[in-house]
């Protein structure tokens, strides 16, 4: 008989397995967001470059869409699957307690501790199920700035309708912005993650089979 919870390593009276690290929805939503996520940021960057914020472009190499209108075509269109599927996370994450359990509480100073250690080489991943300071604090960032980017994004394609949401960012260029500087805080966060997830293959696998 096998008995297996998140928390707990399996009892097992035949082979010896390891417990499940990520259920099931954690990692589909997960690389359903990854694929949306890269879409969004690639479709993102021609928008900007019909009409840029700031004196420099995304080379059109490293875009989506063709052009204006295309891009906009990509963006409407993953934005659905990011919204839904993001929800799905977000909720589940909430009533399953895995936000209150894995993400909670964040402590100032294990973060410092933890970064620290992460820098001196000295941080251990030896337990995948536990999250360090440092992932603690980028994992809740990263779904914080996921929340903001869907709110300023809406303001920004719907300030007529929606004006008391756009009103609350400053107006639709200061929305436009909060959407732009959303992007670059979730592209540097996924730069250093995919990075962290190469240097420790045992977690990318956990991501991928759930042990
Ligand atoms: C509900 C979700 C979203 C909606 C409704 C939305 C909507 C929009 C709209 C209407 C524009 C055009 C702005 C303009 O005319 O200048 C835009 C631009 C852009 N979006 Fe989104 N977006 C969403 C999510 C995202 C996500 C998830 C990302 C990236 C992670 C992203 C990245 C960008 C970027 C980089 C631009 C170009 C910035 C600019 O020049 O204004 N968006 N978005
Ligand atoms: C190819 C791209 C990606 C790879 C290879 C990747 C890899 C991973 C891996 C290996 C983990 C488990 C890490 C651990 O044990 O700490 C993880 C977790 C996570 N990733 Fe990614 N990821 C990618 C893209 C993204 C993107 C685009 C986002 C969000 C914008 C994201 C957000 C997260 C979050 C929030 C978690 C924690 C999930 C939870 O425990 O509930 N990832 N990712």
């Amino acid at each position: 008989m096998t008995v297996e919870t998140a928390d707990r390593a399996p009892v097992s009276d035949t082979a010896p397995e390891r417990a499940v690290i990520h259920p099931r929805w954690v990692r589909v939503t997960h690389w359903i967001n990854a694929i949306a996520v890269v879409v969004m940021i690639t479709s993102g960057w021609r928008i900007y470059n019909a009409a840029p914020l700031f004196p420099f472009v995304f080379p059109d190499s490293i875009t989506i869409g063709g052009w204006l209108a295309g891009a906009l075509d990509w963006h409407f269109a993953a934005m659905w699957v990011f919204v839904i599927n993001g929800l799905v996370y977000v909720v589940l994450g909430l009533v399953s307690g895995r936000f209150h359990h894995k993400l909670l509480p964040i402590r100032p100073g294990d973060v410092i501790a933890d970064a620290r250690a992460a820098l001196a080489g000295r941080l251990s991943h030896d337990d995948l199920s536990v999250y360090n300071a440092v992932q603690k604090l980028l994992y809740l960032g990263v779904i914080l700035a996921g929340v903001v980017i869907v709110l300023s994004g809406l303001a920004i394609w719907k300030p007529v309708q929606l004006q008391e949401l756009t009103a609350l960012f400053g107006g639709y260029e200061a929305a436009r912005y909060v959407h732009f500087f959303a992007m670059a805080a979730i592209a540097g966060f996924v730069v250093l993650h995919v990075v962290m997830a190469f240097l420790v293959p045992r977690s990318l696998r956990a991501m991928i089979t759930g042990r």
